[in-house]
């Protein structure tokens, strides 16, 4: 963890971020995109943040070791009758993994939702992600079942774990 900062992103990060999601899109199986990163403008993705930033419910964090973003991690918020509630999504770069940064992530995003009255985290995981799994058991996280063929990557269907943190 020696020169790693994590720190809330903000709207000026939107371009770098959109290239740490390629990169890391192009390292994993894991999440919902791959090395094309997320179909978005930097100005979208500015709005975005900003609007993360603005909505007490939700937070985006990155992990950055001088000047380059090597982890993200992020709560989104839900509306109305479900307000109580976010939805947990983590990533780090393949060159940092084990290193505990992923567990500083989880703590801070812990620490986010009990300082800002979010009772319930919620996650969706592959089943086959054991060291996403075991990082999510670790912080309390627990199964609630598995959604069948969650992902669909070629012919190849992926069931996923959905979990949750009651803070209750
Ligand atoms: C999941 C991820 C965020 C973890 O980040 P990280 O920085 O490596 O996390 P940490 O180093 O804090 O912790 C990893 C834990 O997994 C454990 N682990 C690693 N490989 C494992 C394995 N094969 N089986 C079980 N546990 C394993 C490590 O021992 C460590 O546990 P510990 O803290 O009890 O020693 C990272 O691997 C990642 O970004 N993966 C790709 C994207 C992804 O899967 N995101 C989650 C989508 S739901």
């Amino acid at each position: 963890m020696e020169n790693i900062i994590i720190r809330e992103s903000s709207a000026k990060d939107a371009a770098q971020l959109l290239e740490y999601f390629k990169i890391v899109g192009g390292e994993t199986e894991n999440l919902t995109f791959g090395e094309s990163g997320l179909p978005v403008t930097v100005e979208q993705e500015e709005a975005f943040l900003k609007n993360v930033h603005d909505e007490k419910t939700s937070v985006h964090l990155i992990a950055c070791k001088n000047g380059e973003i090597i982890g993200d991690g992020g709560l989104t918020g839900l509306p109305r009758r479900m307000r109580h509630r976010a939805e947990l999504g983590i990533s780090v770069r393949k060159n940092y993994w084990n290193c505990g940064i992923g567990s500083k992530l989880m703590e801070e995003l812990i620490k986010y939702a009990k300082e800002n009255g979010i009772e319930i985290l919620n996650l969706e995981v592959r089943s086959d992600n054991v060291s996403a799994i075991h990082l999510y058991e670790k912080y309390g996280f627990r199964h609630i079942g598995t959604s069948p063929a969650y992902f669909k990557t070629g012919d190849d269907y992926v069931d996923f774990e959905l979990m949750f943190l009651d803070l209750r």
